[in-house]
């Protein structure tokens, strides 16, 4: 008997023994993901990941091979916003641009106070000081597992020895010299043919340069001394001392409770969280009148508009840098103010656009990618030069584009800047000041686990886009795949009572009669956002890149 059981505690042991195995393989082999918007960003996580990075390294070497092979907004001389969730806690990093030191609230005016035609979008004089390069390293230093040289190397390899252009690349590049007419230094570098393999030697320079002396470099090095030459050759402001003043900050993400989950989101200089936590909220709080609406009915497309006017009149009236101005932020998203303005919403005709005021007493590029490591680890990550290729302006030696972020400040209150929206004292210009953001690096979280990793270009766009595929996603049941194909609306309050759509996927025929019958104008733009989200849902993991764009999603087991 005691023999029989000495055999069964033996048999009972290694079984435990064989289940703990089992168990613990599965933890350690749960899949990675990345949603990136081209291949190339894929295959740099896959390959980090693959050498035992975790979303960090996989984000750092993701963004630095954007810079080569996605110039429209994949940047060195932007800047950009991630939240993250390591080891079980949530971050978020701000590595927005900062305006020179030499700025001031009238640059872009003439004499009579009216905007200069493009002086805020166009050249050297357009760029803030850019972020990403300490953005990144910041990253790295706090949470990177492999060598920053490491995740540099996909970049480095790819500017030296070249990358295949698109189709849409090459058409882009080539609309952008024609606008252009000689005003930059863009042609030298970006007379693009499709299927050309594209080698970059200053840009592969620099990159090995900040491989191997990292971010000083970029801001008190080599780099830094030839940005500064380039701004003295273009007539723009950022100067050696606003380089070496560059520093991304640590904030606290922005977190709501949502539909059983942790949002967690971008704070302000971004209006991206605090837009996206009010549409949420308001959804679930109008939920009544959304009761049996169909996805995109004239009804349920009226009241997402009727949403989305009280979110752009808070946002042109409350938001900017903290650092400058005090954002109520609580008061933006607490749940009886959200009532308060879901209570004020018309139920079948549009609230005249002068009525929606603040309430309490952006072809645009950016980009964005979202990764989930095999730990759990999250990175999504929205970063941007503002509009496609910057400033359109190249720092020559360097063989990177600026960004034109000065235009997310309001350059003349209530004049709309690029994306049509119009700002307020809190985002004028300020020396050092970080320009009103609205990118929306988001995280769904659930019991300690990452649920959904999310995030899109697209300006204004930004949280409109991403609130709606949370909402297919969740309200309608959607695969993930399916919510991001899913036809996308956008109404910002100004253009009054306008609606946009896009050529990818647009409203039916009778849905648009019924709008325009109410009052509504539909409007074309050229694209409503390039998702990249990863899901996670009952164990299996989705990577769901935009059909909209070039983008690819890659499960790595
Ligand atoms: N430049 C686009 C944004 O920050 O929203």
């Amino acid at each position: 008997m005691s023999k029989i059981s000495n055999m069964s505690r033996h048999w009972l042991a290694l079984l435990l023994a064989t289940l703990a195995l089992i168990i613990g393989m599965t933890a350690t082999a749960a899949p990675a993901a990345v949603a990136a918007p081209d291949r190339y960003g894929a295959d740099a996580a896959e390959e980090i990941m693959r050498a035992g990075g975790n979303a960090v390294d996989a984000a750092v070497a993701v963004a630095f091979a954007l810079a080569v092979t996605y110039p429209e907004a994949g940047n060195l001389g932007g800047g950009g916003l991630a939240t993250l969730v390591m080891n079980g806690r949530s971050y978020f990093l701000d590595y927005r641009e900062r305006a020179p030191g030499h700025a001031s609230a009238g640059m872009y005016l003439d004499a009579a106070g009216a905007v200069i035609p493009d002086a805020s979008m166009v050249g050297a004089r357009a760029a803030a000081v850019p972020g990403t390069v300490m953005g990144l390293w910041q990253m790295h230093r706090k949470f990177g597992r492999l060598a920053w040289r490491r995740d540099l190397a996909p970049a480095v390899k790819l500017a030296k020895d070249g990358y295949t252009v698109s189709e849409p690349q090459a058409e882009h590049a080539r609309a952008v010299i024609e606008s252009l007419a000689g005003r930059t230094n863009f042609a030298d570098y970006f007379r693009l043919q499709a299927g050309q393999n594209l080698r970059q030697p200053e840009l592969a320079a620099t990159l090995a340069r900040i491989a191997r002396a990292g971010v000083n470099d970029f801001y008190r090095g080599r780099t830094a001394a030839i940005m500064v030459a380039e701004m003295r050759r273009q007539g723009g402001l950022i100067d050696a001392q606003d380089l070496a003043d560059y520093r991304a900050i640590w904030r606290a993400p922005l977190t709501a409770s949502w539909a059983g989950y942790t949002v967690i989101t971008a704070p302000p200089p971004s209006s991206g969280g605090i837009a996206l936590v009010q549409l949420l909220k308001m959804k679930q709080l109008a939920a009544p009148l959304f009761a049996g609406l169909g996805l995109n009915t004239p009804q349920y497309v009226h009241l997402l508009a009727e949403l989305e006017k009280p979110v752009f009149a808070d946002r042109a009236e409350y938001l900017g840098d903290p650092d400058y101005t005090k954002v109520p932020v609580e008061r933006l998203i607490d749940d009886a103010y959200m009532a308060a303005r879901v209570g004020a919403i018309s139920k079948d005709r549009p609230t005249a656009t002068a009525a929606v005021g603040p309430g309490l007493a952006e072809h645009h590029q950016t980009t964005h990618f979202s990764i989930i490591d095999r730990w759990g680890n999250a990175v999504s990550n929205t970063y941007t030069l503002n509009d496609d290729f910057g400033a359109r302006a190249i720092v020559r030696g360097a063989g990177f584009l600026l960004n034109n972020e000065m235009d997310d400040f309001s350059i003349k209150p209530g004049t709309p800047n690029m994306y049509g929206v119009v700002g307020g004292a809190a985002n004028a210009i300020a020396p050092g000041k970080r320009p009103l953001s609205s990118m929306t690096p988001t995280l769904l979280v659930r019991d300690g686990h990452v649920e959904m990793v999310i995030g899109t270009p697209g300006g204004s766009r930004i949280f409109t886009s991403v609130f709606q595929v949370i909402s297919n996603w969740h309200d309608f049941g959607m695969s993930l795949t399916a919510a991001v194909a899913a036809v996308r609306v956008h109404h910002q309050l100004l253009p009054s009572q306008v609606i946009f759509q896009e050529p990818y996927a647009q409203l039916d025929a009778a849905t648009i009669a019924a709008l325009e019958q109410r009052g509504y104008k539909l409007e074309q733009q050229d694209y409503n956002g390039d998702i990249q989200a990863i899901a996670v849902r009952g164990g299996e993991v989705t990577a769901a890149p935009d059909p909209r764009g070039t983008g690819v999603g890659r499960v790595i087991h």
